[in-house]
């Protein structure tokens, strides 16, 4: 019996080892041959059907009443006809608040009353909502966003972030922002942490510090705290979408936009895009939510790119809800066939590595 020990012993630290190579991952060639220019794919960061909640029931067909026709208070949704309203009502529950349900944003004796608050949210939540799919879909893409892919299932999303006190005050040792802290929010680096309010808010700080000439211009003026923060708002975005930092730029010059990724470009409009959404839709409500539902500072909870990512490149690993929900987006586009699965993974390995030439790149000087 003894002898068959060392055999399992053996067989374990197999097994153990062989468990490292499991999570295989893809190596795209990027740059010639020899130059070590590769771009490493983790096929877990891509997901499958099965990571989407099934829709609670087949969508309706076009036509029919319109819900204002058949309800007293539709003042969001007045292109819908009724039967597709109710189909979306019974998703946003799915999404939002699938233990509470209907009576989280109505009052179960009146459903046209709006004292419940959270009526009040979703019905700019909607709008923020056909605003992502439709204005920044050169960020969101053929692929959109639902409800879900920032709630998934609970009534405040689970990363989001407010200002805080440490970010606001100055002390003795001046505005220190989180640094040497180390904190999730920059990958546990010596960075400063507080960083969301500077770039996905407000006048936003200079994200690019990198100088155009070998030596100190006289325009250019970027203080070694500016460099930190920007240092520091990359971590947040790599860690977001669980890629490095080369998924987005070329090591060799961090600045050149005809070096970097068709996804750096994407990430610009990203940007952007998050600056609006918390502008333009969550921090004017400040006066709707409850303290509970706000920062420590009293403003509410905000998106940055976690909130939707996840860590992963593509928000729900780049499956879409859009077949089953295309009143979600603006009206007069067709859904088409997107790729999932796979074939998702075969579509980013064919992508063009540097799409972001003079045409495409964002208007940058
Ligand atoms: C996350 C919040 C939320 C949940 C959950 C929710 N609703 Fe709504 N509901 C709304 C909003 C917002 C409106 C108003 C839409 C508008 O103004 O365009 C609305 C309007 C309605 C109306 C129209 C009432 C009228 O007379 O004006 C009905 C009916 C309705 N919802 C039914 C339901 C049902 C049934 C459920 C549960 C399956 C549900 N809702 C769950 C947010 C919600
Ligand atoms: C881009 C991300 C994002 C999307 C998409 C989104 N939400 Fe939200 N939602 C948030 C954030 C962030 C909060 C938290 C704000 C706070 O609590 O201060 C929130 C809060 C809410 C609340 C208030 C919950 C509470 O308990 O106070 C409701 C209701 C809501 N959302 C409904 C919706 C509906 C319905 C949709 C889809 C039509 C939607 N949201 C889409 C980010 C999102
Ligand atoms: C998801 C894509 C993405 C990832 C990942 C990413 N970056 Fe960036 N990076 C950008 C974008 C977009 C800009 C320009 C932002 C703007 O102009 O608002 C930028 C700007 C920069 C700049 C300023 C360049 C200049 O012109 O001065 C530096 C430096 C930089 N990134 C370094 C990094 C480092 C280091 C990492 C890894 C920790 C990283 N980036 C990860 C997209 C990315
Ligand atoms: C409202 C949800 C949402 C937020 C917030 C968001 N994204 Fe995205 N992002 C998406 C969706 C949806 C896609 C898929 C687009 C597509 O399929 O073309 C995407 C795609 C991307 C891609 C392309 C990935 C690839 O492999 O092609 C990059 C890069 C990216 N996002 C960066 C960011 C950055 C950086 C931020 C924060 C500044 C951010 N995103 C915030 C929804 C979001």
């Amino acid at each position: 019996m003894s002898r068959y020990i060392p055999l399992v012993g053996a067989c374990t630290a197999l097994l153990a080892l062989s468990a490292c190579e499991l999570g295989e991952k893809i190596t795209q060639q990027t740059g010639y041959r020899g130059a070590g220019l590769a771009q490493v794919y983790d096929p877990d960061n891509y997901g499958t059907p099965e990571d989407l909640p099934p829709p609670p029931y087949a969508l309706p067909p076009e036509g029919g009443p319109l819900a204002t026709e058949t309800y007293e208070n539709v003042q969001v949704l007045t292109d819908m006809n009724t039967e597709q309203f109710n189909h979306l009502m019974a998703a946003i529950t799915q999404w939002v608040s699938p233990d509470e349900g209907c009576a989280y944003c109505h009052n179960p004796a009146d459903m046209a009353d709006d004292s419940v608050y959270t009526k009040d949210v979703a019905r700019r939540m909607l709008q923020m909502t056909r605003a992502l799919n439709g204005e920044w879909a050169s960020h969101t893409g053929e692929t959109g966003v639902t409800c879900y892919t920032c709630h998934r299932g609970e009534p405040v999303p689970a990363n989001v972030w407010a200002y805080t006190p440490q970010g606001n005050a100055m002390s003795i040792r001046g505005q220190r922002r989180g640094q040497n802290a180390p904190n999730p929010n920059v990958g546990y680096s010596s960075l400063p942490s507080d960083i969301f309010a500077s770039y996905f808010e407000g006048d936003p700080s200079v994200v690019r510090v990198a100088s155009s000439s070998a030596y100190p211009s006289a325009g250019h003026r970027i203080s070694t705290m500016d460099a930190e923060n920007s240092y520091a708002v990359m971590m947040h975005l790599s860690q977001a979408l669980g890629v490095n930092c080369t998924y987005c730029h070329n090591s060799q010059s961090f600045q050149s936009w005809t070096q970097s990724s068709a996804q750096r470009n994407t990430a610009w409009y990203g940007i952007r895009m998050v600056r609006d959404t918390n502008e333009q839709y969550i921090t004017p409500l400040a006066p709707i939510f409850p303290a509970n539902r706000k920062g420590p500072l009293g403003d509410p909870l905000k998106v940055n790119c976690l909130t939707c990512h996840q860590g992963q490149a593509k928000p729900l690993g780049g499956q879409s809800m859009r077949q089953d929900y295309p009143y979600l987006h603006p009206p007069g586009v067709i859904p088409t066939e997107l790729p999932t699965g796979e074939n998702l993974i075969s579509e980013i390995l064919e992508r063009p590595r540097q799409l972001t030439g003079e045409s495409g790149a964002p208007n940058v000087p």
